[in-house]
């Protein structure tokens, strides 16, 4: 699959539609999209999609949906009639579940990408065997990527220091959307394993999401400039 149009995802992680849409108003479609998950998207329903999509941009719908498979191609189904560009489910949820979420897409001209959500990095060794998984995280990342793919998948999710590994095992044409992006000059804040955009470009990232370092910057526009202009 070809990559096209910005590479840059920003993250709009508000809970109050006017900040969102004062954000996007500084910063530019042709040069980023913006990831909606859950907190917004729970606070301001579809509007805010309809609204950003006015201004221009696409969607990364980031509700990682995970439910019995008729629940979930629904889900996908009407993400789609919103027309996003991008939504995303849990791997976890079983390959019937992702084929379904699949088919749901079959008769739309544009269909959003589909994401897959291996593990999530919040999960280590411990969290894995408190769920009955006695795997490491790495085993299972790459199990739930292969089981993506099987079940038609467009990609997945993935750190950027995991992005290059992601290649070899899946195919160059397997997508990376990664976060844990933090611009050299910036503050790390939680995320622990940060990697620049550039690096992570370089690593095979086919996206980046970057969240804080572009929405809590004193000028965003300037910020968001800045990352894109790294990796071009
Ligand atoms: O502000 P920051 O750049 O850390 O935001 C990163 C975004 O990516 C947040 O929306 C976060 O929920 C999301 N994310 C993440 N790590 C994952 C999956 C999603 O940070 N493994």
């Amino acid at each position: 699959m070809s990559v096209t149009g910005p590479q840059l995802l920003v993250a709009m992680d508000f809970n109050d539609i006017n900040d969102c849409l004062a954000l996007a108003r500084q910063l530019d479609p042709q040069s980023c999209r913006l990831k909606i998950g859950k907190e917004l998207f729970t606070t301001a329903g579809p509007a805010v999609v309809e609204s950003v999509q006015k201004l221009g941009f696409d969607v990364f719908l980031d509700l990682k949906f995970h439910d019995i498979p008729n629940t979930v191609a629904g889900a996908v189904k009407a993400a789609a009639n919103m027309g996003v560009w991008m939504v995303n489910v849990h791997a976890s949820g079983g390959q019937r579940m992702m084929e379904a979420a699949r088919e749901s897409l079959v008769l739309f001209s544009h269909k959003p990408l589909l994401i897959a959500v291996t593990v999530l990095t919040s999960m280590d060794q411990s969290d894995l065997n408190g769920i009955g998984i006695t795997e490491t995280p790495e085993a299972m990342v790459a199990r739930l990527a292969s089981l993506a793919k099987l079940s038609g998948m467009d990609g997945v999710v993935c750190s950027a220091l995991e992005a290059g590994a992601m290649k070899v095992q899946q195919g160059a044409d397997f997508l990376t959307i990664t976060p844990g992006i933090r611009p050299a000059s910036t503050e790390a804040g939680d995320q622990r394993r940060v990697v620049t955009p550039e690096q992570a470009i370089a690593n095979g990232s086919d996206f980046i999401v970057v969240g804080r370092p572009i929405t809590q910057a004193e000028d965003p526009a300037a910020a968001c400039a800045q990352i894109v202009n790294s990796i071009q």
